[in-house]
């Protein structure tokens, strides 16, 4: 007999894997509510066209597309961003300030499998629009680090490496290169940490070898890790655009401090971002020990919510995928153990002791008690044996001496306790034992 599996990269989550995963979004989204966010959501599959030039090649050559049946070119969505600058475009004119959203969400991309990927996986986006100052990245800087640290994560499980494509175009522009050559340097520095020197080779190919001195000043700039190192690069340059950005860098970094957040924050600047729409800070979140992939990234995208037909409005964001997170609480031993305990297991003996049972079991579970029982019937020991297993607090007993007397026995599985109430009286005893827990 053929058997089916599922598709390479896509994922089946069994009872305990649905409880990490819920335990995972439980988690984020009331840490997003504390944060004042709100939640939304939309479309799994949208027109192709929407992440056509929008999302960046890596992105377009990854897309799951097809055309449907009424002939359009169609696809799964591959990230939350262009969709939820639709959503705001829309009807930005109506909605409250600030614009804090967020959602849970699965997304598709045909991607290379490896550890920490696939071709599906979930993702929390947060995403402020209508702010086009760093008061925005303080706020969703802040909420990613809570998204981890919420977990038990601390900061030296995982930080935030922090850049910014606006400084690293000033910077080049002040360097003497047009907008074509600074954006196929970023391509370079966007790859170098995998490749080296390679990195530079589709740079060459476009526009010749660049410049020893320009990449001396490239590399160079790619190892500054702080802001005092940062401000002494820049201040030779005397370009007043260079001048205004630090002044947003120390907004941003003053604010996270301030939050007590600076210890989670490095200055990175070989972070620049795949995905084509990015216009001012960009930050990754990384495992410190560098051994997963990224955990989340994000950054300020001011153009692409006119760029989709809505009204010129900055924004930023972060999405954190649900993959790579999962690995690192494992590897800390921060993901609980789910048991799925009932409060109460019932022990029947006999038709008359299941009739009885039934109804309390019933009108337990109806009061929101979650309450089981053998189906069918087994041996007393067995019973008993199932309850203790069963991780259930009280076990309910209705044999044959009971449902004679009228009763039913309650055992605390805890202590080992009994005693008898009468029979009407089963379901206010077990109310009371758990609202004295
Ligand atoms: P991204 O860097 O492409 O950004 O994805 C964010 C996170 O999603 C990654 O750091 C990773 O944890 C997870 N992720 C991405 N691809 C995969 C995959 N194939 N398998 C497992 N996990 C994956 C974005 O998607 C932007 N739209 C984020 C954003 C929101 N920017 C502004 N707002």
């Amino acid at each position: 007999m053929a058997t089916f599996q599922s598709l390479p990269g896509f994922r089946e989550f069994y009872p305990d894997d649905l409880s990490r995963r819920k335990h995972i979004f439980d988690l984020w989204r009331r840490t997003a509510h504390t944060f004042g966010f709100a939640e939304y959501d939309a479309p799994v599959l949208e027109p192709l066209e929407l992440y056509k030039a929008k999302s960046g090649d890596e992105i377009e050559a990854q897309l799951f597309s097809f055309t449907d049946k009424g002939g359009r070119e169609v696809a799964l969505r591959p990230e939350m961003t262009p969709t939820v600058c639709r959503l705001v475009g829309a009807k930005a004119s109506a909605l409250k300030r600030p614009i804090k959203w967020f959602s849970i969400a699965e997304f598709y991309r045909y991607e290379r499998m490896q550890k920490g990927r696939g071709r599906c996986f979930f993702q929390f986006n947060a995403d402020i629009f209508g702010e086009p100052g760093p008061e925005a990245e303080i706020e969703l800087i802040a909420l990613l680090i809570q998204c981890l640290a919420a977990f038990g994560l601390m900061e030296d499980d995982f930080y935030v490496r922090l850049s910014d494509r606006n400084l690293w175009f000033y910077y080049l522009e002040a360097l003497g290169l047009d907008e074509p050559r600074i954006r196929g340097v970023l391509g370079a520095v966007d790859k170098y940490e995998k490749y080296g020197d390679d990195a530079f080779k589709g740079y060459t190919e476009q526009f010749g070898e660049l410049e020893a001195g320009v990449k001396a000043k490239v590399l160079a700039f790619l190892q500054i890790k702080t802001l005092a190192a940062l401000e002494q690069t820049l201040a030779s340059l005397g370009s007043d655009k260079l001048v205004a950005r630090l002044a947003d860098w120390k907004k941003l970094l003053g604010g996270l401090e301030a939050m007590g957040l600076g210890r989670f924050i490095a200055v990175d600047l070989g972070v620049v971002r795949g995905l084509a729409y990015y216009t001012g800070f960009v930050f990754e979140a990384f495992d410190r020990k560098g051994e997963l992939r990224a955990l989340a990234g994000g950054g300020r995208y001011d153009d692409l919510v006119e760029k989709l037909g809505g009204p010129a409005l900055p924004a930023v964001g972060f999405a954190i995928g649900d993959m790579t997170f999962a690995l690192l609480l494992e590897q800390r031993g921060l993901m609980p153990a789910f048991v799925q305990a009932p409060d109460v297991y019932c022990v029947i003996g006999g038709e008359a002791g299941r009739r009885a049972a039934f109804a309390d079991i019933h009108a337990l579970r109806a009061a929101g008690r979650r309450v089981d029982y053998p189906m069918k019937e087994v041996a007393f020991g067995k019973q008993f044996k199932a309850a203790a297993d069963s991780g259930a607090k009280l076990a309910l007993i209705y044999g044959d001496d009971e449902v004679a007397k009228g009763v039913v026995k309650i055992r605390d599985l805890t202590d080992r306790t009994e005693h008898e109430v009468p029979r009407d009286q089963a379901v206010a005893a077990v109310r009371d034992f758990f609202s004295a827990e």
